[in-house]
């Protein structure tokens, strides 16, 4: 049977990143739907949340799917020492669909290949994302109308933000120029300046975040510094508050630029830009509601087709 996960956006062709955004906005439409009914969602996360497992949550939820899971893993059999390997072989018993959040990069992988149920990347480590990638595109696809041409600011941690390595793989086929704003311990680590050589991406890495930058975007992506991955916590003091957006650095920016930011923040945006119209990312993480539905729908083959036709039954 083929598996459906979604464990890298980079396995998404330019057409299959259009098609989920259609069925996203289907979901904007009309969010309840009985597609999952009789369905069970497992939500396993690993590593702490609060929009992606709240938002699969939902959509599970939305779409009729009951939903099983943990967000606390000292609460399961992990803790005895139980591997990953077999904690997925068991929830494959009960569940049509896992989402998961882990501390490891590859462990989606991984965890899709000890079983045939679709793994849903919810966060591997510092490695991807995917998830919030595709809301992150539904963002600017509805702010920009276009994800085609556009620039844009990718400011903070670059280095740990798997929200950013996902987002620039993805983008690879809609000829972005990428502004890559990072302090030297915090930069784009080096494999992903060379996804980007060997796809024809554009960028420009610098340390300075200044109007200059700013005033030359579409898309501003800010990011919070990863404190839970730092080894040295002096090196995290150095690094934490690098970077402030505040409403006064926004006022020459260009009349479509919108403010992203996969949030939690911590310091990195001031809370004066939060009342600017250039401000988005609350609007972002709603419209992760109907990625995820999507998202949910594509990996259990439940097509756009579906949807439309589920549109004349309602
Ligand atoms: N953007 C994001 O992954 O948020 P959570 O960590 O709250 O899920």
């Amino acid at each position: 049977m083929e598996n459906r996960s979604l464990v890298t956006i980079a396995e998404h062709s330019r057409e299959k990143i259009l098609y989920l955004l259609e069925m996203a906005k289907q979901f904007e439409q009309q969010p309840n739907r009985n597609l999952l009914n009789g369905k069970v969602v497992a939500t396993l996360f690993f590593e702490p949340s609060t929009r992606t497992r709240l938002s699969f949550e939902t959509a599970a939820n939305r779409l009729g799917a009951r939903v099983i899971g943990f967000s606390d893993p000292k609460a399961t059999s992990s803790s005895k020492g139980e591997t990953l390997k077999d904690t997925i072989m068991m929830v494959s018993n009960y569940a049509d669909i896992i989402v998961m959040r882990h501390h490891l990069e590859g462990a989606a992988r991984y965890a899709s290949e000890v079983t045939n149920v679709p793994i849903v990347n919810a966060g591997d480590g510092t490695n991807q994302h995917p998830s919030q990638t595709m809301l992150d595109l539904y963002s600017i696809y509805k702010t920009q109308g276009t994800l085609e041409d556009l620039n844009i600011c990718l400011v903070g941690d670059l280095k740990y933000g798997r929200t950013v390595h996902s987002l620039l793989m993805a983008m690879r086929h809609f000829n972005p120029t990428f502004y890559f704003i990072a302090p030297e311990e915090l930069k784009m680590p080096e494999e992903y300046k060379l996804y980007c050589k060997e796809h024809g991406i554009k960028y420009i890495e610098q340390t300075d975040f200044s109007e200059e930058v700013i005033n030359k975007a579409d898309i501003l992506y800010m990011t919070r510094v990863q404190r839970e991955r730092f080894t040295d916590m002096m090196e995290y003091e150095r690094v934490k508050n690098v970077y402030i957006l505040k409403a006064k650095m926004l006022e020459n920016t260009r009349e479509n630029l919108r403010i992203l930011h996969p949030l939690p923040r911590v310091n990195e945006i001031a809370y004066d830009v939060d009342e600017t119209p250039q401000a988005y990312y609350f609007q972002q993480a709603h419209n992760g509601l109907f990625a995820r539905e999507a998202i949910l729908c594509d990996v259990l083959g439940i097509t756009l087709e579906d949807i439309i036709k589920d549109n004349e039954r309602q």
